[in-house]
């Protein structure tokens, strides 16, 4: 990636202040010195999202997500860190020095140049495939599978020979092999050390952003053959988990809902018959981001996966991811065919359209799972299937939402209305008193950090976690006491950390720190997942209302490097730490 130096990210963010780009996408309302709104990365009724103008951050208090402008623009649109800060830079008119070459003396290759590769790779790709003799067989093969010219030309498809004739025609062009490794069309061999041309005897599937830009390619052997499909790898224009087959066409035509399906063909093969608002994912299930993705774009998705077990199982993954972001979701099981491909080749468009306006509601799906693992016939499989089916009830939280499953629990086993309920309320009730029993149990979890999926060893090193992270929280929010740590004034290395979490987040911060002289909260990003950043950022949130800072910081600093405090925090393991909550709680009862 290249480097853009941290004078310049300064300026940039400098004339860039976060409430100003927030308040693009959120309606913001003042509190006291902060700002908050609806969070727009989950779907809530009341304002959780705060955004603090004095540290110049944002934090959702619901969902943890969290960071700086330049975070917050990279998750809201869903780009990488250099080029959210490219796009604040045009904003704020700041200009970026190009630079080609990192620090680390592997060769970068500019994004313009990627799009630009990508762009002739396909062109050259369908050039092959339109070629009268070269391109006959894959032709055919195109058209026995039902596709039409029309639709073969708008999906951009194309053939790669079985040759090396791509990466012969793009040096003609100018590109060099190391581009073309940076691009993802040629793969350096592990035996040789030379590139060779990977999209080989293929037909070429183009991915295309919704910018219209060709990211990445899909390759199909034609006829059996491993693999079936090849798909690029994540190049600096290209992130799989990121981007969705045809949203570029799809965008248009999904106001109202979205047909996810699992294929390449799929989706073709729909787009050619007129649906135009189904989409896949490439060659990976379906990501969180690709699912807050289409809440840009959709209210409502179909999933269509395909009929076999492995489809059924994508779908109950999918219809969680996209329940969460709120969504909201139906599937559709197709019957006498395998995929949505096979279906409208088989039955036609009509059946599908038909097909699509009965696709049912997620909890028939999730009815319809439970139910197939139990025996029919059997009445204590059944007693035992009823039951299942009550205790997913039972799970969920809204009443209204209850209910309505409840009588299309009734109607779809036969059973009453009045007994489904029954046995729901029963349940609920016993969860509640076992929940009442644990939650001196799950107080100590929260406390503690267990199941903490961020500090993963917070439970192992109780008293040194929360020091560290008082003292992360600290170095985030006031980046002088990183130049105090830098300096020497303060002594603290991260030898001195005992969670994992910690001694990263602290290396990561130094070396940022390190480097450009300066403390940069979306540099973060660059090293650290996102909700590893959301989660400095709460601690910096949390930290920057204290009074006596330096005291604060000092104290906790002083605790993780004095060996005496050091040994007395190790000696406090989580046993300890339940009987100590355990006397504070008994005390606070009598
Ligand atoms: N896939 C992949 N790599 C494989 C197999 C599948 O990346 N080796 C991905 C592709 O994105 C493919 C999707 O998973 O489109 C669904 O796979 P499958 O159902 O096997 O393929 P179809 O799209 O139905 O292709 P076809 O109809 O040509 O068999
Ligand atoms: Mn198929």
């Amino acid at each position: 990636m290249a480097r853009i130096p941290v004078s310049v990210i300064e300026e940039i963010k400098e004339r860039t202040p976060i409430e100003d780009v927030v308040a693009r996408y959120v309606t913001l309302k003042r509190a006291g010195s902060n700002l908050t709104a609806n969070c727009p990365f989950h779907s809530e009724r009341t304002p959780s999202f705060v955004v603090f103008p004095a540290t110049q951050s944002f934090y959702c208090f619901g969902c943890g997500a969290g960071g700086d402008v330049v975070s917050f623009l990279m998750r809201i649109e869903n780009l990488e860190y250099v080029d959210a800060l490219r796009q604040l830079a045009e904003r704020a008119g700041v200009s970026i020095p190009d630079s080609g070459e990192r620090g680390d003396g592997v060769e970068t290759v500019p994004r313009k140049r990627l799009f630009e590769m990508n762009r002739d790779a396909a062109r050259y790709y369908r050039d092959q495939l339109f070629d009268e003799s070269r391109g006959e067989a894959t032709r055919r093969y195109l058209t026995e599978r039902g596709l039409s010219q029309t639709v073969i030309k708008r999906f951009g498809l194309g053939f790669a020979p079985d040759d090396f004739g791509m990466s012969r025609h793009m040096k003609e062009l100018g590109y060099t092999e190391k581009e073309l490794v940076a691009g993802f069309l040629m793969k350096v061999s592990e035996r040789s050390g030379k590139p060779y041309d990977l999209f080989r005897g293929r037909v070429m599937f183009p991915i295309i952003d919704v910018s219209g830009r060709v990211i990445a390619f899909g390759g199909r052997v034609m006829g059996d053959g491993e693999p079936k499909y090849l798909n690029s790898s994540d190049t600096p224009v290209f992130k799989k988990s990121k981007n969705l087959f045809a949203l570029n066409y799809a965008k248009n035509n999904c106001a109202d809902e979205m047909i996810l399906c699992e294929g390449y063909m799929d989706v073709i093969s729909l787009h050619g018959a007129g649906v135009e608002n189904a989409v896949a994912t490439l060659g990976t299930a379906l990501t969180p981001e690709q699912a807050r993705i289409m809440t840009k774009y959709t209210k409502r998705v179909i999933i269509c996966y395909d009929s076999d077990a492995p489809g059924q199982r994508a779908a109950s993954r999918a219809i969680d991811l996209l329940s969460e972001v709120g969504l909201d979701v139906k599937v559709l099981k197709l019957k006498g065919a395998k995929d949505p491909d096979e279906f409208i080749k088989k039955y036609g468009v009509d059946a599908f359209r038909d097909a699509l306006a009965g696709s049912s509601g997620k909890f028939s799906h999730t009815l319809g799972t439970i139910s197939s693992k139990y025996d029919e016939n059997d009445p204590d499989a059944r007693v035992k299937m009823i039951r299942e089916v009550c205790e997913y009830i039972a799970s969920i939280p809204g009443a209204t939402e209850r209910e309505i499953y409840i009588n299309q629990a009734s109607a779809a086993l036969g059973v009453s209305v009045e007994s489904i309920k029954n046995d729901v309320l029963l349940i609920i009730n016993k969860n509640r008193k076992k929940r009442r029993r644990e939650l001196p149990g799950e107080m100590l979890r929260n406390a503690t950090g267990v199941g903490d999926r961020v500090n993963r060893d917070k439970l192992t090193h109780l008293r040194a976690a929360s020091c560290e992270e008082t003292v992360l929280g600290m170095l985030v929010g006031y980046p002088e006491y990183i130049a105090d740590v830098a300096s020497g004034r303060i002594k603290l290395s991260e030898d001195d950390f005992s969670t994992e979490f910690g001694r990263r987040a602290f290396s990561t911060i130094c070396g940022i720190y390190g480097e450009s002289g300066a403390f940069d909260i979306g540099a973060l990003s660059e090293h650290m997942s996102p909700d590893e950043v959301s989660r400095l950022v709460k601690l910096s949130v949390d930290r920057s209302q204290l009074d006596n800072g330096r005291s604060i910081f000092e104290a906790n600093v002083k605790a993780l490097t004095d060996e005496k405090s050091r040994e007395l925090a190790k000696s406090e393991d989580a046993f300890d730490a339940i009987r100590r909550m355990r006397e504070t709680k008994n005390r606070g009862n009598t």
